[in-house]
């Protein structure tokens, strides 16, 4: 067992049914801990670089605007095995191959309005949490 910090951003489909509390809950119920986080407004190219991995694929530009259409919130969770735990918690991309109890078996509305974004590996998370949050506002105290 490791503890972990993986990258969570609550999506703007989330943010503007205002259940960005309801996902906090199901996440702190799940025993990981919000160590950071700060609702903001992504601009088209923030949004562009922070998925820039998907930028082939067909969605790119679908899935870009979405991001950008309402603010979300960016959140560091930290836990035992949190980037695995958190994809756990989040349920399949698709909500409608999650598993009941999963937050985006709850509350997401499509493949794309999906609710919530985790990081899928250590390494990205890593990457992905610097991309959002400098050293001093990752208290773990
Ligand atoms: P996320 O975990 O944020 O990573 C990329 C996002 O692209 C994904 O969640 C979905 O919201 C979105 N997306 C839209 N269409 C698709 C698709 N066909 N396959 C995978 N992801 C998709």
């Amino acid at each position: 067992m490791s503890t972990e910090k993986t990258l969570s951003i609550i999506k703007p489909d989330a943010t503007a049914r205002n259940i960005t509390g309801k996902i906090n809950y199901m996440i702190e119920k799940s025993g990981l801990n919000i160590i950071a986080q700060k609702r903001i407004k992504l601009s088209k190219e923030v949004a562009s670089r922070f998925y820039e991995v998907h930028k082939e694929r067909p969605f790119f530009e679908d899935l870009v605007s979405f991001m950008v259409s309402g603010p979300v919130v960016v959140q560091v969770l930290q836990g035992e095995n949190a980037v695995a735990l958190y994809r756990r918690v989040m349920g399949a991309t698709n909500p409608d191959d999650a598993e009941k109890g999963t937050i985006r078996k709850e509350c997401a509305l499509s493949i794309e309005a999906n609710s919530v974004h985790g990081s899928d590996s250590v390494d990205n998370a890593k990457k992905e949490i610097s991309f959002f949050f400098s050293e001093t506002e990752l208290y773990e105290g």
